[in-house]
């Protein structure tokens, strides 16, 4: 049952209904604006964007592909660090038939794509850093010192128990610690001392070629055939060539976004599965707790303790602090308990006789040390985020088609679970706060989602109406007043389009998803963020018009050009609302 605390605070808008067509839609008192496209300048020499005539080096410039997750850093404490602060994008993949024309619509589009083209891909990856501002006509991107992109080709470190092992070495970098870039960037987080987090999630779709028998490959999807043609055109990303290159994406990556040149970092010590995000909390001791979803049918959930407190006094003391302490992984039993498993070499089956010699392979292969220690698979685990007003954790459970009958258990109620759910994560307290550390917790399920008129199972709050519901939680954000906002990846199951929905956690209206904004055909929603006062919302509106049969010369939406000849475009939108108030207040 809920915690009696403070309610959240109720929503003051009219829900928008279920629906599709080539546009999006916000809440009447509000207004959306496209703030930053594929294509649109992010340093300040980029070359104006060329519809059908780009090239990679000017991508390697410009907005990339398919925004994700955004971050919003402020860049005064003063009155106005909500009105002018850094915004970090993640871009997470390409969609090579509505980007390049001549290459069509079906699955194989991508492996079609040529020399140049994969080049334009591998640069319209990765994240992009604008410095942002408010002013008279809304937000727009300013010039600035801190803008930035980093794609496939950017130098990283590695660090942590994998850097240097031998799995990690190639060709290019016989050491085992210096990586080209990041890619399949889905969502993220932040720290405490304002460096960004980026999660590397279905990075094999860009890897191909390699035996078809490999088990350590198979457990991550990798298979000789790619989504992609990078392949064919750069030896790295072909197994055969370089069968330890998967091995270094998969990771959560830190840099720094107030200083352009620092080197990323790849922290191998959080695991290498399919990273959604990275969600930081500090438990009441100060040490750090990072919750992380590996989105994939039947993966787990995990969560990363730091051995040390971080220090609010020194930035610079915590630049290592991710580099020691414990991954745990979790075991949701069917009495609501929640156990954290910790996967430390040498610990219970994860030893040398299993094939776990050291802990570096304890993290390149944190799925199958997760298997051993039988944590709980989940049907697809994504976002994960803590309410700023009870402390409980929220972790959305995106899909999984695959759950047969014999397989559902409490936390995975549903066979065939095609619309998905969120379950509730409550540490216990400690002295001093909500004790995010502890390894025993109990959880509940907050909603199962789908349509109510027409999916079985599905539980919302008691007040939902017939168009309060969503189908495939992913991306989840918290506002200022403790309204839980989610974003949704459905493909248009059902019919509807994607959109973002606010729910309460506590109070009557706990579990009633409320429709705020909906997407543009064939969009996912991701990547919802608030600035520091709740009064401005960030989000990404991904590969629109991805619908069967779109392509370049005939989508499903020009959205939100609408202009002969340009395709949809990825975009980060910015909702206000028209007296300036909270957003959902
Ligand atoms: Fe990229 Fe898990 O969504
Ligand atoms: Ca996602
Ligand atoms: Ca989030
Ligand atoms: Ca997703």
């Amino acid at each position: 049952s809920p915690p009696a605390v403070a309610e959240e605070a109720a929503t003051g808008f009219a829900a928008i209904p279920p629906g599709s067509d080539d546009r999006d839609h916000v809440p009447a008192g509000y207004r959306s604006q496209v703030l930053l496209r594929w294509g649109d300048p992010v340093l300040a020499d980029s070359p104006a964007f060329a519809i059908g005539a780009q090239d990679a080096a000017a991508q390697a410039r410009q907005f990339g592909y398919n925004c994700d997750f955004t971050c919003y850093f402020p860049l005064s404490t003063a009155g106005d660090s909500s009105r002018h602060g850094l915004l970090v994008v993640n871009h997470e993949y390409t969609v090579p038939g509505l980007m390049f024309p001549g290459l069509g619509a079906d699955r194989d589009a991508g492996q079609r794509a040529t020399r140049e083209q994969a080049a334009i891909e591998m640069a319209a990856i990765g994240l992009s850093v604008v410095e942002v501002r408010h002013g008279a006509e809304g937000w727009s991107v300013v010039p600035g010192r801190y803008a930035r992109r980093l794609t496939v080709t950017t130098p990283m470190h590695l660090s942590g128990p994998a850097a240097g092992h031998a799995r990690m070495r190639t060709a290019a970098d016989p050491a085992g610690r210096q990586v080209a870039g990041t890619f399949a960037n889905c969502a993220g987080g932040q720290t405490p001392w304002g460096t960004v987090l980026t999660g590397e999630e279905n990075f094999h779709f860009f890897f191909g070629g390699g035996a078809a028998a490999d088990p350590a490959g198979a457990r991550y999807g990798m298979s000789p055939r790619s989504w992609y043609s990078w392949h064919r055109h750069d030896a790295r990303f072909d197994r055969a060539q370089e069968p330890n290159e998967a091995n270094r994406f998969g990771w959560i990556v830190e840099f720094d976004p107030y200083d352009p040149a620092s080197v990323p970092v790849k922290r191998t010590a959080l695991g290498r599965f399919k990273h959604e995000g990275a969600t930081t909390v500090v438990c009441p001791d100060g040490r750090l707790a990072i919750y992380q979803g590996d989105d994939e049918r039947f993966e787990y959930v995990y969560k990363f303790v730091t051995a040390r407190a971080w220090n609010p006094a020194d930035r610079a003391a915590n630049r290592d602090l991710l580099d020691e302490g414990v991954l745990h992984v979790a075991r949701f039993h069917e009495d609501g308990r929640l156990e954290w498993l910790r996967l430390v070499q040498g610990e219970g089956p994860l030893t040398a006789a299993n094939g776990f010699p050291d802990q570096a392979t304890v993290v390149i292969e944190a799925r199958r040390a997760a298997d051993l220690v039988k944590a709980t698979p989940m049907d697809r685990p994504e976002d994960v985020e803590v309410s700023p007003v009870t402390g409980r954790a929220y972790v959305t459970m995106t899909n999984n088609n695959q759950r047969r009958p014999e397989q559902v258990t409490a936390a995975n109620p549903r066979a065939t679970n095609d619309h998905g759910h969120v379950i509730e994560m409550i540490p216990p307290d400690g002295p001093g706060g909500t004790d995010h550390a502890a390894t025993e917790a109990r959880w509940d399920v907050l909603m199962v989602s789908g349509n109510p008129a027409v999916d079985a199972g599905t539980r919302y709050g008691p007040t939902a109406e017939a168009g309060d519901w969503l189908s495939c939680p992913d991306n989840l954000v918290f506002d200022p007043a403790g309204r839980l906002w989610v974003a949704t990846d459905s493909g248009m199951r059902g019919g509807a389009a994607d959109g973002l929905y606010v729910t309460a956690t506590t109070g009557p209206e706990r579990g009633r998803a409320r429709r705020f904004y909906r997407a543009p055909i064939g969009a996912e929603v991701t990547g919802p963020c608030f600035t520091p006062d709740g009064r401005t919302l960030f989000l990404s509106v991904q590969h629109p018009g991805m619908t069967a049969g779109s392509h370049f010369a005939a989508p499903s939406t020009r959205w939100p050009d609408f202009a002969d000849g340009m395709p949809p475009r990825p975009s980060v939108i910015v909702i206000t609302k028209d007296d300036g108030g909270p957003i959902g207040g």
